[in-house]
């Protein structure tokens, strides 16, 4: 059983969680960069836009080889209720035909559900089966509750069984 993490993280967050992911579950970890610059009030309002609209970016790596994976897991965080334009990008780049998929979206409190929801039409159009997805609310966290909210998730849903 072959499995790799794709996800994007601007701020650090989704990184750890795909991390502690890539950890517990012997996984392989491709960390997707937004070649836009996202920093900065005028960037966050542009990255709101964008968001919304769906639309692309340049991202590096620009493609990753699925090839030989079983499950493949997708992260991002959540902006305005979207997926962001680094992980839409990746994932139209994907060929997910017999690919097992694990959605997560993190986010500070509200509106992953709308994401997550976006993601799986995206996956699914693919060729993806979508298994199993989950969003982790972050705000205020300490990086120690992070990851075994992470842990958690891991048992609650078995996810070592895909
Ligand atoms: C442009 C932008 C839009 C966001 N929109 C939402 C939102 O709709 N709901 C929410 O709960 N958090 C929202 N957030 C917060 C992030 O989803 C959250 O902090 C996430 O965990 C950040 O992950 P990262 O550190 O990996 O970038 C937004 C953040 C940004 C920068």
């Amino acid at each position: 059983m072959r499995r790799i993490i794709i996800y994007y993280s601007q701020g650090g967050t989704t990184d750890l969680i795909a991390k502690t992911l890539a950890k517990n579950l012997n996984a392989d970890l491709v960390r997707i960069h937004d070649l836009k610059n996202r920093e900065g009030f005028t960037n966050k309002i542009f990255a709101t836009i964008n968001a919304f609209r769906e639309t692309k970016t340049d991202i590096i790596p620009a493609k990753v080889d699925l090839r030989g994976y079983d499950t493949v897991y997708f992260g991002t965080p959540t902006w305005t209720g979207n997926p962001t334009p680094a992980i839409l990008t990746i994932i139209d780049r994907c060929d997910l035909r017999a690919k097992d998929v694990v959605l997560f979206a993190t986010m500070d409190s509200n509106r992953g559900d709308s994401n997550i929801s976006r993601l799986e039409e995206k996956v699914k159009l693919r060729g993806a089966r979508v298994i199993e997805s989950f969003t982790i609310a972050t705000k205020n966290k300490k990086p120690e509750k992070l990851v075994s909210d992470t842990e958690a998730i891991i048992e609650m849903k078995d996810l070592k069984m895909y």
